[in-house]
């Protein structure tokens, strides 16, 4: 468990928080700002840490924190079940439960001073636009910044003011996106993320390739990325899976000896590669 989940007094207790922003990401992703009774973030959090949150009498579940400040955090939600579609019913005002911060986080500290490339698709953006904010909070601790991020169509992409309007305008920092299928708005690139990533030919020198998306695009790309000679230690990616308790006790995310939620959801493909072959 991270420094900061220690810190917290009790990670199990659910805080009670109100939604105080509600964004339409797409037809079916809806960003949500909360904050506690106190009009503070529930609990420091780090990039790519994780939370549980609960809709009373519903249910509850993981989610990754994508973006944090002094009074709020945000969760990206896509509707994907029964708790999720209850979570998109909510108004401003409503109270949810959120407990956490759980897991470990982007490895923050050791990539500074390398350039960095994000990879993600879909909905993956939400955890490591956690990271993508952080950077942007340091810059020059980090080298240049490449994104490229994929979804299905221009509806489908996720945080359009970051990825069209606020990213680009950053020092050091190109953004590179491409959809499945083109239409008449969008004036961009067409096609899937692992050919457009081989297409840019980034060096693996000195450089560090952050994943997250679809299970199938993650595997493409990790060998893509092989291919274009990165070492499995410089390639990050992270892993949210049936995730339930957050502490190690339910059992339901381990594979082989080791825990999701307190051994990830972070992890180099050097450590994926030494478990067992499950995911
Ligand atoms: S979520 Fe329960 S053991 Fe990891």
């Amino acid at each position: 468990m991270s420094e900061i989940a220690k810190k917290n007094t009790n990670p199990l207790l659910p805080q009670l928080c109100k939604v105080i922003n509600i964004k339409e990401e797409t037809a079916d992703v809806k960003t949500f700002r909360v904050t506690n009774a106190k009009g503070h973030k529930p609990f420091a959090v780090l990039p790519g840490q994780l939370c549980m949150l609960s809709y009373l009498g519903v249910g509850e579940a993981m989610f990754s924190v994508t973006a944090s400040e002094e009074s709020w955090l945000e969760l990206a939600i896509k509707k994907t079940g029964l708790l999720t579609e209850a979570l998109h019913e909510l108004n401003i005002g409503d109270t949810v439960g959120l407990r956490g911060p759980y897991g470990n986080h982007f490895p923050i500290e050791e990539a500074k001073g390398n350039h960095l490339l994000f990879i993600s698709g879909g909905i993956g953006l939400a955890p490591v636009r956690s990271f993508i904010r952080y950077v942007f909070e340091q810059r020059t601790a980090y080298g240049d910044i490449d994104i490229v991020y994929g979804a299905r169509s221009y509806d489908d992409l996720v945080f359009k003011e970051d990825l069209l309007e606020n990213w680009p305008q950053k020092p050091h920092t190109k953004l590179h996106i491409t959809v499945d299928k083109g239409s008449t708005n969008w004036q961009g690139h067409v096609g899937f993320v692992p050919p457009y990533l081989e297409e840019r030919a980034f060096s693996p020198e000195n450089r560090l390739a952050i994943l997250c998306g679809p299970p199938i695009m993650i595997d493409m790309c990790l060998q893509s990325l092989s291919k274009m000679g990165f070492a499995d230690k410089n390639i990050i990616t992270t892993l949210e899976m049936r995730m339930q308790c957050g502490i190690g006790k339910c059992g339901r995310c381990n594979i082989g000896s080791k825990y999701i939620c307190l051994d990830g959801p972070v992890f180099t493909l050097e450590e994926l590669r030494q478990l067992p072959q499950e995911l």
